[in-house]
């Protein structure tokens, strides 16, 4: 890279972004998006908290394996069992981080830790140290640097460095910070820490005031070098910087930024989508460079400017994105082979030729209802088989549903539940609605429904319909998607695929609540 220096982007999807009420993945979920964090070439991939649970530890451990060119990351608190399980944890990585925190604003040190700033400095040293035991690789974080005193981060900075800190991580936790205020902050950072040169200074900010990408941005052009940031902004509360916001910024403003990152960026809309799809977190239509309306151009004016001189009003190309028209790709007549060839150009790969062989047989089915198969159908496509592939108790076996004008909807259903077949109907306000009064009276749940939402996935009115559904049972939340021609059909699964989640064993630490 000519004279620029690289931006490193660690990102965090799979960690902080699970931490989006509803937003947790299975394992399989966890390996497909590294695996497509890694084809862009993302550099660090955090993959989980690996205390928090034994399937926590598992993710992290299958991505770990998993993944050979990005680095993994496993999140540890300032503690021996937190670090010790997240060394264990990567023990197969070809490179591994231990990224380690603990807070250090006066709010946090007092009423969370209840620790003097001292004991606060000794415990940071310690775990890193500790860290330094299984990898050379270690980031420390300062939880809540945003609202941090700057001496004592200067101060805490350096310690940590000495004891062997690669990089340094300055998280603005509750997105608290303003562009100028966050530049600042770095900016002194790196002139005040003795041994800043030591590490790579990193930014990690949240979204509460929408300012996450800007104060990221805006810490770059001060000297932070890596940005910790997620797919489609996803992450605890309003979300963390948005990874293709940051990318594209840098990429597009090269003459301002000091910096590039390594990132192919023609995946990046191949990895908002999977991302959407496994979280069942829509894409709202206006986002930045993964809308679906980003590149669209309604008026005339631009329309007619954008055809004389694509410059007139576009920045970026809708393919450096990785957009593509959305053209037939397959149809009833492709092979397996074809099928295959298509979904691997498209980051997808199966482990085994069963999962191959049961995503082809989804696919002839859905060949049979739908002439033209295009890439979203494929991804819908995976994306289901992957659902299906774990902790899945309770299968739909046939939906019947009745609806008439002047009758009430009526749906006829069954259902295995751990094997075993069980029936069921119940009348509604709608065929939907009686196919999930259907569904809890024989799963009987009793969970509430708080979110249903049905997207096309292409146009047309074949389409396929694709369903998110968020289910609460006593504060636990958890999305399901299910995608089919028929909308009814795909709502169904949709709450079947959330209701597994909801009968899935564990509870789950948060990394961020608790003692140290
Ligand atoms: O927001 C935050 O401070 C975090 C840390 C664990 C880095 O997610
Ligand atoms: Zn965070």
């Amino acid at each position: 890279m000519s004279q620029k220096d690289k931006l490193f982007i660690f990102d965090t999807t799979l960690r902080d972004g699970e931490q989006s009420p509803g937003a947790s993945m299975t394992r399989e979920e966890k390996i497909r998006i590294a695996k497509a964090l890694e084809k862009m070439r993302v550099d660090v991939i955090e993959a989980g908290f690996p205390i928090a649970s034994p399937g926590d530890f598992e993710s992290v451990q299958a991505v770990a394996r998993a993944v050979k060119d990005s680095v993994v990351c496993g999140l540890a608190r300032a503690l021996e069992k937190d670090i010790d399980r997240a060394g264990e944890a990567l023990k197969d990585a070809n490179t591994s981080r231990i990224h380690t925190f603990i807070a250090t604003s006066p709010i946090h040190m007092q009423h969370k830790l209840r620790m003097e700033p001292d004991q606060v400095v000794e415990q940071a040293v310690w775990a890193v140290k500790r860290a330094r035991q299984y990898t050379d690789n270690v980031e420390f974080s300062a939880e809540d640097a945003g609202r941090s005193d700057i001496d004592f981060l200067c101060r805490i900075f350096e310690a940590v460095i000495d004891a062997g800190a690669t990089t340094i991580n300055v998280p603005d936790t509750v997105g608290y910070n303003i562009p100028a205020q966050f530049g600042a902050t770095l900016k002194t950072l790196m002139e005040r820490v003795p041994n800043a040169d030591k590490a790579v200074f990193s930014v990690h900010c949240h979204n509460d005031l929408g300012l996450a990408v800007a104060n990221s941005l805006e810490a770059v052009m001060n000297g932070a070098r890596q940005v910790e940031c997620t797919i489609n902004g996803l992450g605890e509360r309003a979300g963390n910087a948005s990874l293709e916001e940051v990318v594209m910024a840098v990429r597009t403003r090269q003459d301002i930024f000091p910096c590039d990152t390594d990132l192919d960026t023609t995946q990046i809309v191949t990895c908002s989508k999977l991302v959407s799809n496994i979280t069942g977190f829509p894409v709202q239509p206006n986002k930045a460079i993964v809308g679906a309306n980003a590149f669209a151009h309604e008026s005339g004016i631009h329309q007619d400017g954008v055809l004389k001189h694509r410059d007139t009003y576009e920045i970026m190309r809708a393919q450096d994105v990785g957009w593509s028209e959305n053209r037939m790709v397959l149809g009833k007549h492709s092979g397996r082979n074809a099928f295959r060839t298509r979904l691997l150009e498209l980051g997808m790969h199966f482990d085994t030729e069963e999962e191959l062989n049961a995503a082809f047989s989804r696919f002839k089915d859905l060949a049979d209802k739908k002439h033209e198969i295009f890439d979203e159908d494929l991804q819908a496509l995976v994306t289901e088989s992957g659902i299906e592939q774990e902790n899945e108790r309770v299968k739909l076996v046939s939906l019947k549903t009745c609806s008439e004008t002047g009758e009430t909807p009526v749906a006829e259903l069954v259902l295995t539940i751990d094997g075993e077949e069980q029936a069921g109907q119940a009348s509604g306000g709608g065929p939907v609605d009686a196919a999930y009064r259907a569904i809890e009276a024989i799963v009987g749940t009793g969970s509430e429904l708080k979110l249903y939402s049905v997207n096309n996935i292409t146009s047309g009115t074949d389409a396929q319909g694709e369903v998110t559904v968020r289910l609460e049972k006593g504060g636990h939340l958890v999305n399901g998607q299910g995608s089919d021609t028929d909308i009814v059909i795909a709502s169904a699964k949709a709450y079947i695929n959330a209701v597994n989640k909801l009968l899935a064993p564990g509870d789950r630490a948060h990394p961020q609540t608790g003692d140290v």
